[in-house]
């Protein structure tokens, strides 16, 4: 079959308000917006601006009132903890209804905030529903996070109510939650009033008189009073939910995403996008924490009427490489997503893929892949052994759905490896080089889009209007800067190459090497440092600190190596995967004093390098290369 994407791009590029209006019939309002798009609202333009409507509704209500109750929401399957859970909508909307009076209880209501700290356990996704259902707003807070980065969420949204779990189950250890969870609050300066904790056999958590309720007993307690409350109607650009992700210094960015467009926007990513039918099983193997979490574990495929998979496990070790295969065949997955890392971590333990042979996957179309660059070698990799599509796409936490992919739902296009393909309907894509002027075909240059952006992209940053304009419109005026470098071909694909920030991708996760830094200058012994992202064969990149160290200070420099690695797994999480630091006598530097990050990465990625003209001592350079190969790096 023919793809209907040039149709549907060219259909929305000469008439965007039509095309949004249209995809906008696919949600329920209870008022409905006149029009699309109003330019002279918010800061770029709001979607959907009169628009009146409830996010939970359109993900639950709906569906139990057209008699789809009986169908499956979500599936639990946890093979850390040897359990499978099918849950209906029809029961995910009681218990949904049922913990909004609790929060109602609490003196939570609408445009409140609720912090959720919680592994991949259903009753996470009631809490963000629930609080959807009430128009308060939600922040999911990643698990592999610590206390330090809990409070400076805290803090920054002012959260009026937490919403935890005991502890998570990573692979060979249980992470108690509730000692990070109480360190935070110690360090947060403000204090939500409560905290609702879902107490797990793995772990009980001690609980603080008068502050901390448990989960399960509130819960119980509202259903059996029959304590239910419906939804709040709320204004197409109320916000939904903040979510925190990893900008250029210390203080993370908390994008906002509102509910009518963000609505529009991922229901109709399910359908043309991923070609997803309302029934069938989307599988998007992530963790709430994330916006791929957000988008299709929960909002996606429940505004889609689909049935999503929560999986707490991992996807090598939680028993074998075999897992994604299992759950595909044992749950009826039509369409899968996860980050290409994890399909490294499957190939390297099954090279021959030949757990892949041990299961019925018939039903399965196809596997998409997002979170960092998709190396062609995986995803053929993955061809050979699934055989189906493998299709890499591209976009952000800031964009909240895909920016480019090749869309199953329209009709496959043409794939070229390394690129995920080309831009989705609402985006307009160019490459501006740093003067802000286009660049033909096949240069590389910063990648932006032409605003407006379209529903479901962030309309601000929490609190912060003028952060959102300086971190992304004022660079490009008339554009959002994605601050990835990129080029486009002339078919007008999309390559995506690198950041052009201090971001960088560790196993699919987003950390900013500026935040790592602020930790390593934090310690005592430290005079300067700089951390940049390595190549890794398994996780993409992974940082490696260099640390200059107090000319006065005379003890070994692998003790201090040892505290400061200590010190980022302390105050960012392990999720920061900060394992090498290495001291060095100088750090190689411009004569104005600018660190050369860039090059000493090339050293550690043995790729060709030239000397910076304005580099204030060459020497310094050679004693980088021999400290990294000192330990087997760049070699
Ligand atoms: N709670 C607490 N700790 C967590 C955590 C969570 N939710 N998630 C990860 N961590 C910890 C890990 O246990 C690990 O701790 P350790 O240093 O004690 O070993 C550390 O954070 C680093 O984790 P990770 O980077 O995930 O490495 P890993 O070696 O444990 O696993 C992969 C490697 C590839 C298997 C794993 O990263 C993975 O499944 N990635 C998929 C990527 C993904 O889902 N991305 C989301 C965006 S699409
Ligand atoms: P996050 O906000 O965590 O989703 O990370 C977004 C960033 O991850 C993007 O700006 C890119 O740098 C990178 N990224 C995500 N998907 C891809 C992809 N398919 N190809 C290349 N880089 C990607």
């Amino acid at each position: 079959m023919a793809s209907r994407y040039a149709d549907v791009y060219a259909g929305w590029k000469s008439d965007p308000q039509s095309f949004w209006s249209n995809a906008a019939n696919a949600i329920d309002w209870f008022e409905r917006p006149a029009r699309a798009f109003d330019a002279d609202a918010g800061i770029y333009g709001h979607w959907f601006a009169e628009g009146i409507t409830n996010t939970c509704y359109n993900c639950l209500d709906r569906h139990v009132a057209a008699g789809r109750g009986e169908q499956i929401a979500f599936i639990y399957d946890s093979p850390v903890t040897g359990r499978v859970e099918r849950i209906s909508y029809a029961s995910l909307l009681g218990d949904v209804a049922a913990l909004a009076a609790v929060y109602r209880k609490l003196g939570v209501g609408k445009g409140d905030r609720i912090i959720i700290y919680m592994p991949m356990i259903p009753q996470a996704a009631v809490a963000m529903l629930a609080a959807a259902r009430i128009g308060a707003v939600h922040s999911v807070v990643f698990g592999g996070f610590a206390a330090n980065e809990l409070a400076v969420r805290i803090d920054d949204c002012q959260a009026k109510l937490i919403v935890s779990a005991s502890c998570g189950i990573e692979p060979g250890r249980t992470v108690a939650y509730k000692p990070l969870l109480d360190a935070a609050l110690d360090i947060a300066t403000h204090k939500p009033a409560h905290c609702l904790v879902f107490q797990r056999e793995m772990a009980e958590a001690a609980m603080t008189e008068g502050r901390d309720l448990d989960f399960a007993a509130a819960l119980a307690a509202a259903k059996q009073a029959g304590e239910e409350v419906g939804c709040t109607p709320v204004a197409s650009t109320d916000p939904l939910y903040v979510l925190y992700t990893s900008g250029t210094t210390g203080q993370p960015k908390g994008v906002v995403r509102d509910n009518g467009g963000h609505m529009v926007a991922l229901k109709w990513s399910m359908e043309n996008f991923f070609g997803v039918q309302p029934g069938e099983v989307f599988w998007a193997a992530s963790d709430i924490g994330w916006v791929v979490g957000h988008s299709y574990i929960v909002y996606g495929p429940l505004l889609n009427g689909s049935t999503s998979i929560l999986f707490e496990g991992k996807p090598v070790g939680t028993p074998d490489p075999g897992t994604y295969w299992r759950i595909i065949a044992e749950h009826g997955v039509v369409v899968m997503f996860t980050a290409p890392t994890a399909l490294r971590a499957i190939r390297k333990e099954d090279p021959e893929a030949s757990h892949v042979r041990r299961y019925d996957l018939s039903k399965f179309r196809a596997l998409f892949l997002a979170g960092e660059r998709a190396d062609p070698d995986t995803i053929q990799w993955a061809e050979n052994a699934l055989g189906v599509p493998v299709i890499d796409h591209w976009w952000q936490t800031e964009t909240g759905w895909p920016v480019a992919g090749n869309p199953m739902g329209l009709g496959l296009l043409p794939v070229k490896y390394g690129s995920p393909a080309v831009p989705l309907p609402g985006y307009d894509v160019q490459i501006l080089d740093d003067a802000g002027h286009p660049v033909g075909a096949g240069t590389l240059g910063n990648v932006v889009v032409k605003l407006p952006l379209p529903p479901g992209c962030l309309p601000t940053l929490w609190n912060a209007d003028h952060r959102f304009r300086a971190a992304y419109l004022d660079e490009f005026p008339g554009y959002y800067k994605t601050a990835d470098a990129g080029y486009l071909d002339e078919d007008g694909y999309i390559f995506i190459m690198a950041r052009t920030d201090d971001i960088i991708n560790v196993a699919g996760h987003r950390l900013s090497t500026g935040a790592m830094e602020e930790v390593c200058a934090s310690h005592p012994d430290v005079a300067e440092c700089a951390v940049i992202g390595i190549a890794d064969d398994l996780k993409g990149q992974v940082p490696a600190g260099f640390l200059v160290i107090n000319s006065n200070v005379s003890r070994e420099t692998s003790e201090i190596e040892r505290e400061v690695i200590s010190l980022v797994r302390e105050r960012i999480g392990p999720v920061a995967a900060f394992r090498l630091a290495i001291c060095v006598k100088r750090l190689p530097k411009t004569r104005s004093g600018k660190i050369l990050r860039a090059t000493i990465q090339k050293i550690a990625d043995r790729q060709p390098w030239k000397m910076p003209a304005t580099i204030d001592d060459p020497v310094i350079l050679d004693e980088i290369t021999v400290a990294l190969q000192g330990r087997g790096i760049g070699v």
